[in-house]
Protein backbone atom coordinates (compact mmCIF):
# COMPACT_ATOMS: atom_id res chain seq x y z
CA UNK A 1 0.00 0.00 0.00
CA UNK A 2 1.51 3.35 -0.67
CA UNK A 3 1.85 6.03 2.18
CA UNK A 4 2.06 9.56 1.54
CA UNK A 5 6.08 9.53 2.08
CA UNK A 6 6.50 7.05 -0.52
CA UNK A 7 4.68 8.78 -2.94
CA UNK A 8 5.68 12.37 -1.95
CA UNK A 9 9.18 10.95 -2.50
CA UNK A 10 8.81 8.51 -5.54
CA UNK A 11 6.80 10.95 -7.20
CA UNK A 12 9.36 14.15 -6.30
CA UNK A 13 5.84 16.15 -5.33
CA UNK A 14 6.60 19.80 -3.81
CA UNK A 15 4.89 21.76 -1.23
CA UNK A 16 1.90 23.73 -3.21
CA UNK A 17 0.85 27.10 -2.10
CA UNK A 18 -2.86 26.26 -1.42
CA UNK A 19 -1.61 23.06 0.83
CA UNK A 20 -0.25 19.78 -0.08
CA UNK A 21 2.11 18.39 -2.57
CA UNK A 22 1.96 18.49 -6.01
CA UNK A 23 3.94 17.65 -9.45
CA UNK A 24 3.06 18.96 -12.88
CA UNK A 25 2.80 15.43 -15.03
CA UNK A 26 1.96 17.18 -18.26
CA UNK A 27 1.94 20.59 -19.95
CA UNK A 28 1.01 20.50 -23.80
CA UNK A 29 3.76 21.98 -26.41
CA UNK A 30 1.01 24.09 -27.93
CA UNK A 31 0.22 27.32 -26.89
CA UNK A 32 -3.67 29.50 -27.16
CA UNK A 33 -2.91 32.83 -28.22
CA UNK A 34 -4.20 35.53 -25.49
CA UNK A 35 -6.49 36.55 -28.67
CA UNK A 36 -8.34 33.33 -28.69
CA UNK A 37 -8.73 33.47 -25.17
CA UNK A 38 -11.54 35.45 -22.88
CA UNK A 39 -10.30 38.56 -21.01
CA UNK A 40 -9.93 37.11 -17.50
CA UNK A 41 -6.34 35.97 -19.28
CA UNK A 42 -3.22 38.00 -19.69
CA UNK A 43 -1.10 36.54 -22.29
CA UNK A 44 -1.06 33.12 -23.60
CA UNK A 45 -1.38 29.67 -22.33
CA UNK A 46 -0.85 26.21 -22.62
CA UNK A 47 -3.63 23.88 -24.51
CA UNK A 48 -3.96 21.65 -21.36
CA UNK A 49 -1.85 20.81 -18.41
CA UNK A 50 -1.93 18.30 -15.36
CA UNK A 51 -0.91 17.71 -11.58
CA UNK A 52 -0.48 15.33 -9.12
CA UNK A 53 -2.11 16.44 -5.91
CA UNK A 54 -1.27 15.00 -2.55
CA UNK A 55 -3.16 16.56 0.22
CA UNK A 56 -2.59 15.38 4.04
CA UNK A 57 -5.08 15.42 6.94
CA UNK A 58 -3.01 17.58 8.72
CA UNK A 59 -3.47 20.60 6.25
CA UNK A 60 -6.13 21.49 3.93
CA UNK A 61 -6.15 22.84 0.52
CA UNK A 62 -7.13 26.72 1.24
CA UNK A 63 -10.12 28.53 -0.25
CA UNK A 64 -9.34 29.85 -3.95
CA UNK A 65 -9.82 30.09 -7.77
CA UNK A 66 -8.25 30.02 -11.39
CA UNK A 67 -10.05 30.82 -14.30
CA UNK A 68 -9.59 27.58 -15.68
CA UNK A 69 -12.66 24.70 -14.98
CA UNK A 70 -10.70 22.30 -13.03
CA UNK A 71 -11.24 18.02 -13.58
CA UNK A 72 -10.20 16.70 -10.48
CA UNK A 73 -9.76 12.69 -10.73
CA UNK A 74 -9.57 10.59 -7.32
CA UNK A 75 -6.21 8.02 -6.90
CA UNK A 76 -5.49 6.80 -3.79
CA UNK A 77 -5.77 6.73 -0.14
CA UNK A 78 -8.86 8.94 1.83
CA UNK A 79 -11.57 10.38 0.16
CA UNK A 80 -11.57 13.81 -0.42
CA UNK A 81 -14.19 16.45 0.91
CA UNK A 82 -14.07 19.64 -1.93
CA UNK A 83 -16.08 22.36 -0.66
CA UNK A 84 -17.28 25.18 -3.31
CA UNK A 85 -18.41 28.42 -3.10
CA UNK A 86 -19.88 29.55 -6.44
CA UNK A 87 -19.58 33.22 -7.97
CA UNK A 88 -22.78 33.46 -7.59
CA UNK A 89 -22.30 32.82 -3.22
CA UNK A 90 -23.94 29.45 -3.29
CA UNK A 91 -21.87 26.82 -1.24
CA UNK A 92 -21.95 23.09 -2.05
CA UNK A 93 -19.91 20.11 -0.78
CA UNK A 94 -18.93 16.93 -2.84
CA UNK A 95 -16.63 13.95 -2.05
CA UNK A 96 -14.10 12.80 -4.71
CA UNK A 97 -13.36 9.09 -3.78
CA UNK A 98 -14.43 5.41 -5.19
CA UNK A 99 -17.28 4.32 -2.57
CA UNK A 100 -19.98 5.25 -5.49
CA UNK A 101 -22.92 3.82 -3.82
CA UNK A 102 -22.45 6.71 -0.98
CA UNK A 103 -22.34 9.29 -3.50
CA UNK A 104 -18.96 9.70 -4.25
CA UNK A 105 -17.97 10.33 -7.05
CA UNK A 106 -13.94 9.52 -8.93
CA UNK A 107 -14.17 12.63 -11.23
CA UNK A 108 -15.44 16.46 -9.87
CA UNK A 109 -14.99 19.34 -12.16
CA UNK A 110 -15.21 22.79 -10.36
CA UNK A 111 -16.03 25.64 -12.66
CA UNK A 112 -13.79 28.36 -13.66
CA UNK A 113 -13.91 31.68 -11.40
CA UNK A 114 -15.54 29.54 -8.71
CA UNK A 115 -14.04 29.39 -5.09
CA UNK A 116 -12.77 25.98 -3.85
CA UNK A 117 -11.04 24.38 -0.83
CA UNK A 118 -10.61 20.48 0.19
CA UNK A 119 -9.98 18.58 2.55
CA UNK A 120 -9.38 15.03 3.79
CA UNK A 121 -12.13 13.05 5.24
CA UNK A 122 -10.12 11.36 8.46
CA UNK A 123 -7.37 11.97 10.60
CA UNK A 124 -3.32 10.77 9.75
CA UNK A 125 -3.88 9.91 6.64
CA UNK A 126 -4.28 11.41 3.05
CA UNK A 127 -6.09 11.85 -0.32
CA UNK A 128 -3.56 11.42 -3.68
CA UNK A 129 -5.53 13.40 -7.09
CA UNK A 130 -5.23 14.60 -9.56
CA UNK A 131 -6.24 18.24 -11.45
CA UNK A 132 -6.17 18.85 -14.89
CA UNK A 133 -7.15 22.52 -16.43
CA UNK A 134 -7.44 23.80 -19.83
CA UNK A 135 -6.64 26.41 -21.04
CA UNK A 136 -3.05 25.13 -19.15
CA UNK A 137 -2.70 26.39 -15.21
CA UNK A 138 -0.42 29.53 -14.80
CA UNK A 139 0.65 31.00 -11.11
CA UNK A 140 -1.01 34.86 -13.21
CA UNK A 141 -4.92 32.95 -13.31
CA UNK A 142 -4.40 31.62 -9.77
CA UNK A 143 -6.21 33.70 -6.70
CA UNK A 144 -5.76 32.55 -3.09
CA UNK A 145 -7.52 35.43 -0.98
CA UNK A 146 -7.25 36.10 2.65
CA UNK A 147 -9.74 35.04 5.06
CA UNK A 148 -11.09 38.84 5.09
CA UNK A 149 -11.33 39.52 1.57
CA UNK A 150 -13.29 36.36 0.84
CA UNK A 151 -15.21 36.74 4.25
CA UNK A 152 -16.32 40.05 2.90
CA UNK A 153 -17.05 38.51 -0.39
CA UNK A 154 -19.41 36.47 1.49
CA UNK A 155 -20.25 36.78 4.69
CA UNK A 156 -22.51 33.88 4.76
CA UNK A 157 -19.94 31.42 5.01
CA UNK A 158 -17.98 33.08 7.16
CA UNK A 159 -17.83 29.70 9.14
CA UNK A 160 -16.29 27.77 6.49
CA UNK A 161 -14.26 30.52 5.03
CA UNK A 162 -12.41 31.06 8.37
CA UNK A 163 -11.71 26.87 9.17
CA UNK A 164 -10.15 26.70 5.07
CA UNK A 165 -8.29 29.76 5.01
CA UNK A 166 -4.47 30.07 6.43
CA UNK A 167 -4.39 33.58 6.94
N1 LIG B 1 -0.15 23.67 -11.36
C1 LIG B 1 0.31 24.28 -10.27
N2 LIG B 1 -0.67 24.47 -9.38
C2 LIG B 1 -1.77 23.95 -9.92
C3 LIG B 1 -3.10 23.83 -9.47
O1 LIG B 1 -3.46 24.24 -8.37
N3 LIG B 1 -3.96 23.24 -10.31
C4 LIG B 1 -3.58 22.79 -11.52
N4 LIG B 1 -4.49 22.20 -12.28
N5 LIG B 1 -2.36 22.89 -11.96
C5 LIG B 1 -1.45 23.45 -11.16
Amino acid sequence: MNTKETLIKSLDLQPHPEGGYYKETYRSQGNIAEECLSDAYNGSRSHATGIYFLLTSDNFSAFHKINQDEMWHFYDGASILLHIILKEGVYSQHIIGRNILAGEVPQLVVKGGDWFAAEVIGVDTFSFVGCTVSPGFDFKDFVLPSRKELVALFPEHTDVITRLTHH
